[in-house]
């Protein structure tokens, strides 16, 4: 029997709710968050101040931004017994294993984690934003055994995570890495936010949301493709080598990584900002090479992909690069990336929170009925 219904595989095409947080222009390669252009924001805005407006859908004035960042930097420390834990932790998880994993251990530290209204929730947004960058870096301590490093409520979000990685402040370096965080905080409507949904939906806690949108984000369909560009680059390994790499790739019908996305079919703009920045850094040793490797192939790419079938640089074409200068190994893109994402998912929540329904699809039912039970003592 099957139902006389249309399967919308993937849910692709279908709008699961309203929002006013980001609208993509694919088309012309824009991205707005709350109407603002994002690109501007990631130069001259902090990840604080993007957050902020994501979540409050306004620009803060001095007063509530101040507010808002020593609110968030209360909230760096975190307990000895998450210390603890941490360092229990068998070495070989991913950072973004490890802090999905955390993030819900958060949570059992909150009596009131379950408590979803606005006063309730305005505690845990600032306990996760300000708790989340200090457990990767004490994860990055701890995995290349060297001693956590406490963090510096002077330092805003990007700078005080950096410096509880290396141990030293350098300004470019932060200012670098809070202009790609910013970059990465919303993305519209995507499976890392559409999970996030699912679990709030059924009115769980704030903690167990974020976690649900890690937990997709894990998968290399989607938070897996800056980490993927960079294993390309270094198979190419000179900028020399770049065209006959490309040409193979593309006589094999493979893909190149960093090229393409559902949405955007010109230059995603984030790439742009990305690619300009690294251009005025400083980069030495591997990042060096490695940018001048990614700049051939786009190079390549633009003429045979780019031009001709609309396949164009994405984010992740440049970002590993980013994470390799600050020092970062390959497997810390997907959870740099989250670190961001938390930031748009929360904000993905409280929206749906103004006017929550249970999301409850259905599957439509091609099995048999009527079957008879046969007790297994009778069976073949
Ligand atoms: N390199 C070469 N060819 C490509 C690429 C690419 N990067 N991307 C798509 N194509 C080709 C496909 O082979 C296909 O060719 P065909 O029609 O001859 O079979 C055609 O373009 C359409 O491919 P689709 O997968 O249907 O296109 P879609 O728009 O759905 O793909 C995607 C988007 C999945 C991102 C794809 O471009 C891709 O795999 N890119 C590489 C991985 C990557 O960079 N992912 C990061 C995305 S951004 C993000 O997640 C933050």
């Amino acid at each position: 029997m099957t139902e006389d219904v249309v399967v919308h595989k993937g849910l692709e095409g279908i709008y699961v709710t309203e929002s006013s947080l980001s609208y993509i222009d694919g088309l012309a390669g824009k991205v707005y968050v709350r109407g603002y252009d994002l690109t501007e924001l990631a130069m001259k805005s902090s990840y604080e101040e993007v957050a902020y407006l994501l979540i409050y859908g306004k620009l803060p004035n001095k007063r509530e931004y101040y507010n808002w960042v020593e609110a968030i930097s209360k909230n760096y420390g975190i307990e000895e017994g998450m210390k603890k834990i941490l360092r229990e932790i068998p070495r070989w998880n991913s950072p973004l294993d490890v802090l999905k994993y955390s993030l819900l251990t958060i949570g059992l530290w909150d009596k009131e984690q379950n408590r979803l209204d606005k006063d309730a929730l305005y505690d845990k947004i600032v306990n996760i934003l300000g708790k989340t960058p200090t457990i990767l870096a004490a994860w990055y301590r701890i995995s290349n055994d060297l001693d956590i490093i406490e963090p510096r409520d002077d330092l805003n979000y990007a700078a005080n995570f950096l410096y509880m990685v290396r141990g030293e402040h350098v300004e470019e370096d932060a200012k670098a890495l809070d202009t790609d965080l910013i970059l990465h905080i919303e993305h519209g409507m995507n499976a890392s936010a559409f999970a996030g949904l699912v679990t709030i939906s059924t009115l769980s806690d704030i903690y167990s949301a974020v976690t649900s949108a890690i937990n997709t984000l894990k998968g290399p369909l989607h938070g897996g493709a800056a980490g993927a560009a960079l294993k390309q680059f270094r198979e190419i390994g000179s900028p020399e080598n770049a065209e006959k790499y490309v040409e193979e790739k593309l006589s094999r019908k493979e893909r190149i990584m960093g090229f393409g996305h559902r949405v955007y079919k010109t230059y995603d703009p984030r790439a742009k900002v990305l690619k300009e920045m690294l251009m005025k850094m400083d980069l030495k040793g591997e990042a060096k090479n490695l940018f001048e490797i990614a700049l051939r192939v786009e190079e390549i790419c633009m003429e045979r992909l780019c031009k001709t079938k609309r396949i164009c640089p994405n984010v992740d074409f440049y970002a590993g690069i980013l994470y390799v200068h600050l020092g970062f190994p390959i497997e810390y893109g997907p959870a740099i990336f989250a670190l961001s994402r938390i930031g748009g998912w929360i904000a993905h929540i409280l929206e749906y929170l103004e006017s929550p329904r249970l999301i409850r699809p259905r599957h439509k039912y091609v099995g048999p009925i009527g079957l008879k039970y046969v007790p297994l003592e009778e069976r073949e």
